[in-house]
């Protein structure tokens, strides 16, 4: 059977909007922190230069999926340094909601230019790989990058950090946040001030805020009954663009106990999920 390959998601500790570049996309500093709750890949080599998603995912057309255009754009690179790769079947198990703030789309991005970076042997270092996947969307850098981080710029600009280890509770509202939607928002705040990482010396967790959690609250009621619900058992947070909010607890079985009381018939899903160190895949990346 073939190597599983994870996926991890992420939170956003906090979300800052400094910015607007001017074409449109927003300067922002935040802290990116990785969980133990993940998609997972398996590729499996053709011998024919095509490339496969053949599992289905409900709602994304294999041409849509960045997984598919992270495989096409590394087969690219791979051609313009005069290497022609063998192909690609691609399973995945879709565990991350989509539209969820949780990166599930930019993280599986990133675990296939990983691991097929290694099964095609096309020699990429991790900053061609970032650069690479910087083109797919602004948070895949994040996922290549190896740990957690201080990122800032669209997404692109990281500093490597470390995050106190904690448990997490994660409830998806059970609506889908078109991203776009809410960064395009006439009435988002643009302009926080900008920090420093000696600001948050305290750690990273409860520090200032998530400017896109106000937006997103508005345009879905549902996000914000959860962060109202969640709010009860500490600092509740939205992360990304939403929809997904979380808090952070002392204990698996605070957290577990918080999921089981997940109001019946609200139509939301909860998990626990643990803060890790270093995204599972970072020896991979050592590899130039
Ligand atoms: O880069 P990605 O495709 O993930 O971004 C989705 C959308 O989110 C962009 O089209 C843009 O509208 C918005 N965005 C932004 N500034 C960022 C990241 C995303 O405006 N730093």
């Amino acid at each position: 059977m073939p190597d599983l390959y994870p996926a991890p998601a992420k939170l956003n500790l906090f979300l800052h909007i400094t910015g607007r570049r001017a074409d449109g996309y927003h300067l922002l500093q935040s802290v990116f922190q990785l969980i133990d709750f993940a998609d997972q890949l398996q590729f499996a080599l053709r011998d024919d230069g095509q490339i496969h998603r053949i599992t289905d995912v409900p709602g994304v057309a294999p041409e849509d999926d960045l997984i598919m255009r992270a495989a096409r754009l590394l087969q690219a690179a791979a051609s313009t340094r005069g290497i022609s790769v063998p192909g690609v079947d691609i399973e995945i198990d879709k565990q991350l909601p989509m539209g969820g703030g949780l990166g599930g789309g930019s993280s599986d991005a990133a675990t296939t230019l990983i691991a097929l970076n290694q099964l095609w042997q096309t020699g990429l270092s991790k900053a061609d790989l970032m650069q690479l996947g910087l083109r797919l969307g602004a948070d895949v850098p994040f996922f290549l990058f190896g740990g957690n981080a201080f990122v800032e710029g669209i997404g692109e600009q990281l500093t490597p950090l470390i995050t106190p280890q904690t448990w997490f509770v994660i409830v998806h509202p059970g609506v889908a946040v078109p991203t776009p939607l809410i960064f395009g928002a006439a009435d988002l705040t643009r302009d926080t001030k900008a920090v420093k990482m000696s600001d948050f010396s305290a750690g990273p967790l409860g520090f200032g805020r998530n400017d896109l959690q106000a937006v997103a609250a508005r345009a879905f009621p549902a996000v914000a009954d959860a962060l109202k619900w969640l709010s009860d058992f500490g600092a509740a947070r939205m992360t990304g663009s939403g929809a997904c909010v979380f808090v952070a607890v002392a204990s698996e079985s605070q957290a577990e106990k918080i999921c089981q009381s997940v109001p019946a018939g609200s139509g939301w899903r909860a998990w626990k999920a643990r803060s890790m160190a270093a995204h599972p895949l970072a020896g991979r990346l050592e590899v130039v």
